[in-house]
């Protein structure tokens, strides 16, 4: 028997600790939370993709009455960074949220499996490590890669 163990490196940095570009990053995130449509969890996420041309877009998570129609924030943010600049690497992808009270979640905010999987191909597609910034109020994580938030991935080998 063998053990394989994979770790994660993660970088926990309070607000003020921010360089000028995270801070844009961060202030992108949480404004396109503003826009969120969700009327069914009212669980309001953002995000922004810093693009390697300096461009930064943003997203949100956009709900549906048929709850699976719905798309999280992640998601929608990449997919339309992805269709508007298809040969543009993603350098970083910062995520914000704010709970049902209205108010920033303090711990940072965890994307579900589905887009860790989307980071994972548009990380792959680019063969560029898309850094990963996942805001609280408590602090800010920063993950160097997509592929530590889902380090046993599905990926093209695999379909070969
Ligand atoms: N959601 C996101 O947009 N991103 C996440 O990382 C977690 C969850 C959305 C999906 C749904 O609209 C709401 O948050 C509650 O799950």
């Amino acid at each position: 028997m063998k053990e394989i163990i994979k770790s994660v490196h993660i970088t926990l940095k309070e607000e003020g600790e921010l360089n000028e570009v995270e801070q844009e990053l961060v202030a992108a995130a949480k404004e396109a939370t503003f826009r969120s449509y969700a009327p069914y969890s009212r669980f309001c996420v953002g995000a922004a993709a810093l693009l390697d041309n300096g461009e930064i877009v943003t997203g949100n998570n956009q709900e549906n009455c048929a709850y699976p129609s719905g798309l999280c924030a992640e998601r929608t943010t990449l997919f339309y960074a992805n269709s508007r600049y298809p040969d543009v690497p993603v350098r970083t992808l910062c995520i914000a949220a704010r709970d049902t009270s209205g108010s920033f979640t303090k711990e940072p905010i965890s994307p579900c499996g589905a887009c860790r999987q989307v980071m994972l191909e548009t990380e792959h597609r680019f063969g560029h490590p898309m850094q990963v910034m996942l805001f609280g109020t408590n602090g800010i994580y920063f993950i160097d890669s997509a592929q530590d938030l889902l380090p046993v991935g599905f990926d093209q080998d695999s379909l070969v």
